[in-house]
């Protein structure tokens, strides 16, 4: 369907108003889910429980394990899920799968939430990229991706290097790496190929910080309103910002995008724009964070690495092992069938990256972090088919840049302190983690 009301051409709700609004998208996307994964993880169902446990947030393989041992496709009480490799690829990859937010699959009320006037403009729902099915998905993603191809990013190596070095230039003794240099590093790069300033990076970290658990199912409604908040200041800012841009256009991406207003509201704007921004280094910094926390976990890799190269395909085994997005989810738009297993129409399937990505029907011995394993690169961490991630080659780069020059300057870098693993579910990273650098 094409999504052409635009919240900021509509009139602003008084504040009560406004709360009924929250409250109800609330109920709608998460409240009505919290409820359901909490009476089925108290009936022993393993994807409520992977949801909601707090056990399962810090190590959910286990219970991806259990779920594979169940079947390549497991009904629980809340949707179907999968953690077999083939399910995953095969649904991500076929066109009788779309996004689970198409407005056109909820009942009437939480359509409206959706669709209305004013409503938030986040990276979940429509006319996100992420939330829409071709041919709208085909039309937005046409507009960016030449910016993003492999070609293109390989030019950037060289910029992504100096600015590994500047910012390790500045690091010394005891440092949390995460906040001093895993963050700073792709927030600083795509912030370059949008055209947004790079001295407000810190601002740019912190929304997305505060915005990232509006990946995840079930949020409480306090948590809700903190992510509708930061997603609005960002959209406020981004606003004002396409205003500048068209007064006076840089050469950059963002000032070609408000150049085509004609084919784009001012919706669709923010919706891609905000996208590109916050999945530009929310996921990047998981990689980068979880690859020194695994290298560090592994001296013996981590000297091979060292003693050899082959840091590109230590950035795939990290991308396997702690893939930065664990799941995601599609709805059968039709009866199918994949992998052999079939799916009835409306079907919502629970894709675990994770899971998929431990797979040992494609990975040998796939709980060993191995940085010279062969076909690594077969994971599923950029997702597969046209979702498949925008910022792949971006990321490759950056993690491989990030680690390679942190480690060869610093050898003997040591963990110093215990790490805060970062809240989410669907992000899988650090929050802090603090090393010390020895010379
Ligand atoms: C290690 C880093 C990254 C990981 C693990 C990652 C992962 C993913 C995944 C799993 C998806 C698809 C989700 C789905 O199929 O439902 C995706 C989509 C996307 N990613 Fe990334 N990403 C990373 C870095 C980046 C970067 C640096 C950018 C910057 C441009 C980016 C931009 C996007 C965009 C725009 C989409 C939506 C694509 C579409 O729907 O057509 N990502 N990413």
């Amino acid at each position: 369907m094409t999504l052409t009301s635009d919240p900021s051409l509509a009139k602003r709700p008084g504040p009560v108003q406004a709360e009924l609004l929250a409250a109800g998208a609330w109920s709608a996307r998460h409240g009505v889910a919290r409820f359901a994964l909490s009476r089925a993880r108290k009936q022993g169902d393993l994807q409520a429980q992977l949801f909601t446990d707090p056990a399962a947030r810090a190590d959910p393989f286990p219970i991806y394990a259990r779920i594979r041992s169940r079947g390549p496709v497991v009904r629980g009480k809340f949707m179907a899920t999968t953690a077999s490799h083939a399910v995953a690829d095969g649904a991500l990859r076929s066109d009788a799968f779309g996004v689970v937010s198409d407005p056109e699959a909820l009942p009437p009320l939480a359509r409206w939430l959706m669709t209305r006037p004013n409503r938030t403009v986040g990276p979940v729902t429509p006319p996100s990229l992420l939330a829409v099915d071709p041919p709208d998905h085909t039309r937005y993603r046409k507009l960016v991706s030449k910016v993003f191809t492999a070609r293109a990013m390989a030019a950037l190596r060289p910029r992504v290097a100096s600015l590994a070095d500047e910012l390790l230039d500045g690091l010394s003794g005891r440092s949390d790496i995460v906040g001093s240099y895993a963050s700073l590093l792709p927030v600083t790069i795509i912030a370059e190929i949008l055209g947004v300033p790079a001295d407000m990076r810190s601002q740019f970290v912190a929304w997305g910080s505060t915005a990232a658990p509006v990946l995840d199912v079930g949020l409480s409604y306090r948590e809700y309103r903190r992510v509708d908040r930061a997603i609005r200041e960002l959209n406020g800012w981004m606003s004002g910002h396409f205003a500048r841009l068209r007064r006076s256009p840089g050469d950059d991406l963002l000032s070609r995008l408000v150049q085509e207003e004609e084919s784009l509201t001012e919706t669709e704007l923010l919706a891609i724009a905000g996208l590109l921004l916050a999945a530009g280094f929310e996921t990047t910094v998981n990689l980068i964070g979880n690859g020194v926390s695994l290298l560090l976990a592994h001296p013996s890799q981590l000297a091979l690495l060292l003693a050899e190269g082959g840091w590109d395909n230590a950035v795939e085994e990290i991308l396997r092992y702690e893939s930065p997005v664990q799941n995601t989810a599609r709805r059968a738009l039709r009866d199918t069938e994949v992998a052999g297993v079939p799916v009835r129409a409306g079907t919502f399937l629970s894709i675990l990256i994770g899971g998929a990505n431990r797979d040992p029907a494609v990975f040998a011995d796939p709980e060993r972090f191995d940085v010279r394993r062969a076909n690594a690169r077969e994971h599923l961490a950029f997702s597969s088919g046209v979702h498949y991630c925008l910022g792949a080659s971006l990321a490759r780069i950056e993690g491989e840049e990030a680690l390679r020059r942190l480690f060869e300057r610093y050898p003997d870098l040591t963990a110093a302190g215990r790490p805060r693993r970062r809240p989410t579910r669907t992000l899988r990273g650090f929050d802090e983690l603090p090393v010390a650098l020895h010379a």
